[in-house]
């Protein structure tokens, strides 16, 4: 512990500037003699369990290496594991050191739902841990991604097509701690040239991992629910319009803008969308595959939640700067997911 308190110590100076360090934190890529080494935090999570595979296919099984608070994963039978803390700077320095890191990607996070239950957890974990990979990536000269969210944007935001740069007073802790992910991730690359990247991910819909506690939960447990049961009761009224992406695109996504040139980037936080619809919408979508479905609604704690964040996104600095451009929409994701979920229990498809 105290011989890691004074190497940070020792290399806490000189500061860097922003065009030189970017320089030497920076790493190609996409450039398969040298491919990144990559450690990613809370992998076992929905976006980690998708993502990880991802990036092995492309960058190579072992040099990503999937880490969590949980002993063990199934994505560790697929390539490399740790069980890490992210509360914990010794043991994720070792980590880096052991495995020659030079990129991590924090996923590690207590989602909205959950959040608004155990505050003070989601206060702890948001804030230390992503302090904990900036501190790290600024002494081991690591480029870090660490994804922000839409949950940024309270209750005096423009709800409508909100824009890339307007206010950011959010009203839940998970928010509140976004926030504070984007400010300090941007204050350690202008100060000390760490190449912080983040994306604003809408609520994140899949077919194959499970949502880990979020607001916007349901628009994955109803496809379960539709093929297993034929109904489902949401936890939000029917009309509650959110910002939404499959996960082909959030994948896809963030490829592009961990890959995207320096010089390409006017933002180090971007909004991203890839839909918008109200659980109303959804489920006529749904009907068209599965005729029976029925839903009814029993909104919750959630629905305020929901209600304070932005019913739809303006991505287009990000369509501009990296050519985003979303693939999937609310009909071709409904059919998409109902016939994975219909291939997996070995359904008939229609
Ligand atoms: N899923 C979404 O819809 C969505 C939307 C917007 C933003 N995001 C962001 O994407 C990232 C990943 O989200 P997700 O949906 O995969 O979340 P998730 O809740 O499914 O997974 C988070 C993971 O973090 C791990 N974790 C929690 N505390 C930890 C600790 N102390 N040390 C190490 N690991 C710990 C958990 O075990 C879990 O596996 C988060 O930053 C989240 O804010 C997700």
């Amino acid at each position: 512990m105290f011989s890691a308190f004074r190497r940070k110590i020792a290399l806490a100076s000189p500061i860097v500037s922003g065009s030189r360090s970017r320089r030497l934190f920076s790493t190609q890529l996409h450039n398969i003699a040298n491919p990144p080494r990559i450690l990613v935090t809370g992998a076992v999570g929905q976006i980690g369990s998708e993502l990880v595979p991802f990036l092995r296919k492309r960058y190579g099984v072992n040099n990503v290496i999937a880490s969590d608070v949980s002993e063990i994963h199934s994505s560790s039978a697929e390539g490399p594991y740790v069980q890490a803390d992210i509360m914990k700077f010794d043991k994720l320095d070792e980590v880096i050191q052991k495995h020659d890191i030079n990129f991590v990607i924090h996923l590690a996070c207590v989602l909205s739902a959950i959040g608004e239950q155990i505050p003070v957890l989601a206060l702890k974990v948001n804030t230390r841990g992503i302090e904990n990979i900036l501190e790290l990536a600024r002494i081991n000269k690591l480029r870090v991604y660490a994804p922000s969210s839409i949950a940024i944007y309270g209750p005096t935001t423009p709800k409508d097509e909100t824009p890339q740069e307007c206010v950011a007073r959010p009203t839940t802790i998970y928010g509140i701690t976004k926030v504070y992910t984007e400010l300090i991730g941007e204050y350690y690359h202008q100060r000390f040239g760490v190449d912080f990247r983040s994306l604003r991910y809408p609520g994140i819909i899949s077919s194959e991992a499970q949502p880990g506690g979020g607001t916007t939960d349901y628009a994955v447990e109803i496809y379960h629910e539709a093929i297993a049961n034929k109904k489902y009761t949401c936890f939000l009224k029917e009309d509650t319009k959110m910002p939404m992406m499959y996960m082909p695109d959030t994948l896809r996504g963030t490829i592009q803008l961990i890959e995207a040139p320096e010089e390409t980037l006017t933002q180090r936080s971007y909004n991203l969308t890839g839909m918008s619809f109200t659980p109303a919408e959804m489920a006529k979508e749904i009907q068209k595959e599965i005729p029976e479905f029925q839903i009814d609604y029993s909104p919750d704690f959630r629905q305020a939640i929901a209600e304070s964040w932005p019913r739809s996104i303006d991505d287009s600095v990000a369509r501009r700067d990296w050519n985003w451009k979303p693939e999937f929409n609310l009909s071709s994701m409904t059919k998409h997911i109902i016939s994975r979920l219909r291939e997996k229990k070995n359904l008939p498809s229609t």
